[in-house]
């Protein structure tokens, strides 16, 4: 208790640190190695996220099956923005749900939310791959149908929380794609910690996830990457980016604000890498597809010939 008390008030005398609850990414006085002191039971323990995936040791495992995901083309499941104090997280009504994808059952996604470093220029994404870092990451938490989105109980049980990371690259043009242009016309709303406004409805999830091919991704046994770590989540980082515009991007660290209007923009929102965990990756079509494809040629060949023999 004393630990946590000395960490708060440190964090108290640090201008412009939104310390109100007790950490922060990368001011010294609170970053991710004093976590441990405010959530010692899981940010320092043996399954923390996020971590760099090294592509080429990803291990392929034929129980990742396609995923199924309901209601993500609905354009009204994105209730609320709100600004959190250490990201901007968007509510999902109820009814979005994910299964497939090698989960032990289905899962009702809650939120999803953003990290980001500072502009297009300095990255921050949360998840690496092969030591490349993104310019963003978006976070779609999910939590086991069981447990009705009572997320304290999914953060008792080992592969409570199904996280769906997608990373975010850059890409030429302006204001591009629409939904993320709809999306970020709403962080001048949202500006101070605590702000929060409904969405109205036009964009969906799939808006969102525009140009991933949802089949492959990288899977591994982790974290929250925010206290208190808990060790609850199965990840799912998707291998395709969303590609999203300079400008956009740079909304992001130019916009929101850690605290009010006399405090720093919110940048450098993200979590710093965790040691190494175990991936696995879907089984690649293109082996069993090349072969089904030999197939497929054999009999076209066979009937051809079979016909031939008949008339
Ligand atoms: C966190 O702060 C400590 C000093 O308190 C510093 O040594 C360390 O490099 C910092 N780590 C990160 C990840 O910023
Ligand atoms: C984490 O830290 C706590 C106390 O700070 C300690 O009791 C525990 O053994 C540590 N766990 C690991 C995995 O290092
Ligand atoms: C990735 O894994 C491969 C195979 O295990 C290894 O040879 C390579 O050094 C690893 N790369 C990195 C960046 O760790
Ligand atoms: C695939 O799933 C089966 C049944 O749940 C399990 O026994 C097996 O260990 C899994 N394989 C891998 C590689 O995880
Ligand atoms: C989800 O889909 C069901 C019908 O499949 C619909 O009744 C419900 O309103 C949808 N929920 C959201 C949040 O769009
Ligand atoms: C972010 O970048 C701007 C310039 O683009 C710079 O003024 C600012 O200090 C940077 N902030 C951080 C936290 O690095
Ligand atoms: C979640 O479940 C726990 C344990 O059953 C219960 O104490 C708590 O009130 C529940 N929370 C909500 C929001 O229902
Ligand atoms: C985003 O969508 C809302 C609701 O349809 C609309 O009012 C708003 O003008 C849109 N913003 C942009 C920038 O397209
Ligand atoms: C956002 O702020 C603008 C300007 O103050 C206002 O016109 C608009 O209605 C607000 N939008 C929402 C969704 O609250
Ligand atoms: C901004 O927040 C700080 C710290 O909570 C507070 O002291 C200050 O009065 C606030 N400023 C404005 C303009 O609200
Ligand atoms: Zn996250």
């Amino acid at each position: 208790m004393n630990q946590l008390a000395a960490v708060i008030a440190v964090c108290a005398l640090v201008p412009g640190v939104h310390c109100a609850i007790g950490w922060c990414y990368h001011q010294a006085s609170c970053n991710d190695s004093t976590w441990p002191i405010i959530a010692p039971i899981h940010c320092n323990g043996s399954r923390q996220s996020p971590i760099d995936i090294n592509s080429t040791s990803a291990e392929p495992d034929s129980n990742l099956t396609a995923f199924s995901f309901k209601n993500y083309s609905s354009t009204s499941a994105l209730k609320t923005i709100r600004n959190s104090a250490w990201t901007v997280k968007v509510t999902l009504g109820s009814g979005v749900q994910i299964s497939g994808g090698g989960l032990p059952e289905s899962y009702d996604c809650i939120q999803f939310h953003l990290h980001w470093g500072n502009g297009s220029s300095v990255p921050g994404s949360e998840h690496t791959v092969d030591g490349k870092r993104y310019p963003m990451e978006l976070h779609i938490v999910c939590s086991k149908s069981s447990y009705h989105r009572n997320t304290s109980l999914a953060l008792l049980d080992p592969t409570g929380i199904a996280a769906l990371g997608f990373l975010i690259e850059e890409t030429s043009g302006e204001a591009t794609p629409a939904s993320w242009h709809n999306l970020t016309s709403y962080l001048p709303n949202i500006t101070n910690s605590g702000d929060s406004v409904s969405m109205a409805p036009r964009i969906s999830l799939d808006d969102l996830l525009v140009g991933v091919d949802r089949t492959k991704y990288y899977r591994y046994l982790g974290s929250l990457t925010t206290p208190n770590c808990n060790e609850a989540v199965v990840w799912t980082v998707f291998k395709d980016p969303i590609k999203v515009s300079r400008d956009l991007i740079e909304r992001f660290s130019t916009t929101v604000r850690f605290v009010n209007n006399s405090s720093p923009f919110m940048t450098n929102v993200y979590r710093d890498l965790q040691p190494l965990q175990r991936v696995t990756t879907q089984v690649t079509s293109s082996s069993a597809c090349t072969e089904l494809c030999v197939c497929c040629s054999l009999a076209l060949v066979a009937l051809t010939l079979a016909a031939k023999d008949i008339y």
